[in-house]
C-alpha cells in the first residue's frame, strides 16, 4: 500500500514545522561543549563571535551560582579554620592560624582544580565543575597570594633588608634537606600561579595562541610539585603535624589516580577509534552534535546516510526516502518513527522499514559508539535489515557491532 493512496496520521506531519525544527536544532541548538569551551566569555558566545578584542566577563545564572559557592566555601573553610585551631590550640596566634588557613586552603583548591580535568574525561556528569574553572583558578592564586603576603610580613619584615631580598637570603641552605628555604619554593609556585591567573581571560588564549596559553597553564603541575615539596620540607618538617601529612598524601594519590585513570580511558578510545577504523567505521561526529530526535546527514563512500539520535540509542539509516527522495536526516523522530520533512513517510530508525501497514523499506548502516564519539560504517544493508542500534553511555567502548 502506498502511503499517498492512505491518509494517515504520519502523512499528516507539519512540513513546515518539521524542517524548520529540524535545522534550528542542529544548527542553532544547544550544544554543551560550546558554552563550557566559551566560559570567560559569558558561555553564550559562538566562536563567531569570539575576537581578540577584549571583552568583560558575562555573567550569567550560572556562572554566578558557582561563584556564590565557592566565596561561601573559602569564607566557610577560613571561619571553620581559625575558629576550630584558636579552640583546639589555643598557644597559636592569630596570625599563625590565618597564615595555615590560607596555606593549607590554596593548597585544597589547588587539587580541586587539579582533579576537575580528569574526572570530565572520566564522567561527563562533572561538567558543570569545569564551567567556571578558571575562577576557580584565580580565587586559588588569590588565596596563595594572601598567605604569602602574611608569611612574608611574618618572618620577613623586621630585619634591615627588604622582605623580598630576606625571602632568599636569610636562609641559603639548599643543600640540607632538613633546612632547606622552603619559602622559595612557595614564591616560586606562586608566581607561576600569578602567571596562569593573569592570563586566564579569553583575551589572551586569541593573543597567545591557544598552543603557548595551554603550555602556560601546564605549568600548573610544575606548582603543585613545587607546593608539595613546600610543605613537606617546610611545615612537617617543623611541625610533624600528622593530619597535615596523611592530607598531602591522600591529595597526591588522588590527583595521580584521577590522571592515571582517565589517560587510560583516553588511551582506550584512541586505540579502540583506530581499530574500528581499521575495520571500516568511519567517525562522523559526537552525540552532542545530534540533538534529540533528530538526524545529522554525513556522507559516506558518495552516499548520504542520515545517523538519529533518539531514547539513548544512535542509528543510522539511508538519507533518501522511498517517497520522492526527500532529505530523512532533515526530518524528526515522530512517535518511535523517522518522518519524512516533505509529505511524512516513516520508517523505524533501526530496520529502515516503515510501520505496518506499510511496506517501504530504506537501507541501514551499521553505527558504534568509542567514548562519546559516532562512527557509522559505509556498507548500506539491504533496505528493511534490522540492525542493534549503539546505545548511548553503555557503549563506552565501542566493540563495532
Ligand atoms: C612567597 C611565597 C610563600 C611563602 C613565603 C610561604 C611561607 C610559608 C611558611 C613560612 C609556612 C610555615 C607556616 C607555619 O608553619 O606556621 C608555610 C606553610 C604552608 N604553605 Fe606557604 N609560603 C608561600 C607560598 C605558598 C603557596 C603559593 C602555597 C599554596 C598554594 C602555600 C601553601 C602552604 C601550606 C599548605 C603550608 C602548610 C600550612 C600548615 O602549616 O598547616 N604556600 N608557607
Ligand atoms: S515523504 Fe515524500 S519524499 Fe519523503
Amino acid at each position: 500500500m502506498c502511503h499517498d493512496s492512505t491518509p494517515s496520521p504520519q502523512s499528516s506531519v507539519d512540513l513546515d514545522l518539521s524542517i524548520h525544527t529540524a535545522f534550528s536544532s542542529l544548527h542553532g541548538g544547544p550544544c554543551c561543549s560550546a558554552a563550557y569551551n566559551t566560559e570567560e566569555s559569558g558561555g553564550e558566545l559562538g566562536e563567531s563571535q569570539m575576537s581578540v578584542q577584549y571583552q568583560a566577563v558575562g555573567w550569567n545564572r550560572q556562572k554566578r551560582i558557582y561563584d556564590a559557592v565557592l566565596v561561601g566555601g573559602v569564607l566557610a573553610y577560613l571561619t571553620l579554620f581559625v575558629g576550630l585551631g584558636a579552640f583546639l590550640y589555643p598557644s597559636a596566634t592569630a596570625i599563625t592560624l590565618q597564615i595555615r588557613a590560607f596555606g593549607t586552603l590554596a593548597l585544597v583548591l589547588l587539587h580541586v582544580t587539579l582533579c576537575i580535568g580528569p574526572l570530565c574525561r572520566l564522567d561527563r556528569r562533572f561538567l558543570p565543575l569545569l564551567y567556571n574553572r578558571r575562577h576557580l583558578g584565580v580565587t586559588m592564586f588569590l588565596v596563595a597570594l594572601v598567605h604569602s603576603v602574611l608569611s612574608i610580613n611574618q618572618f620577613h619584615a623586621r630585619g634591615d633588608v627588604t622582605p623580598l631580598v630576606s625571602l632568599f637570603v636569610s636562609n641559603t641552605r639548599y643543600g640540607s634537606l632538613a633546612q632547606f628555604p622552603f619559602q622559595a619554593l612557595g614564591f616560586t609556585a606562586l608566581s607561576i600561579l600569578f602567571l596562569m591567573a593573569a592570563t586566564s581571560h579569553d583575551f589572551w588564549l586569541h593573543n597567545l595562541s591557544p598552543c603557548v596559553w595551554k603550555r602556560i597553564h601546564m605549568m600548573v603541575y610544575v606548582a603543585y610539585a613545587l607546593l608539595v615539596a613546600h610543605v613537606v620540607l617546610g611545615a612537617l618538617q617543623a611541625d610533624r603535624n600528622v593530619a597535615l601529612a596523611i592530607l598531602l598524601g591522600m591529595g597526591l594519590v588522588l590527583v595521580a589516580a584521577l590522571h592515571l585513570l582517565s589517560g587510560a580511558k583516553e588511551w582506550r578510545i584512541d586505540h579502540n577509534l583506530r581499530r574500528a577504523e581499521m575495520n571500516g567505521f568511519v567517525e562522523v561526529c559526537t552525540v552532542d552534535d545530534i540533538p534529540e530526535k533528530h538526524g545529522k546527514v554525513v556522507s559516506l563512500a558518495d552516499e548520504r546516510v542520515a545517523v538519529f539520535r533518539y531514547d539513548g540509542k544512535i542509528s543510522a539509516i539511508s538519507n533518501v526516502c522511498r517517497h520522492q527522495n526527500g532529505p530523512l536526516g532533515e526530518g524528526r523522530i515522530i512517535d518511535g518513527c523517522v518522518t519524512c520533512p516533505w509529505h511524512g513517510y516513516q520508517y523505524l530508525p533501526d530496520s529502515g522499514t516503515s510501520p505496518p501497514p506499510f511496506t517501504d523499506k530504506v537501507p541501514t548502516y551499521r553505527t558504534t559508539l568509542i567514548g562519546n564519539r559516532v562512527l557509522v560504517h559505509p556498507c548500506a544493508h539491504p533496505p528493511g535489515t534490522r540492525l542493534e542500534p549503539s546505545f548511548i553511555g553503555q557503549v563506552e567502548i565501542g566493540a563495532p557491532q
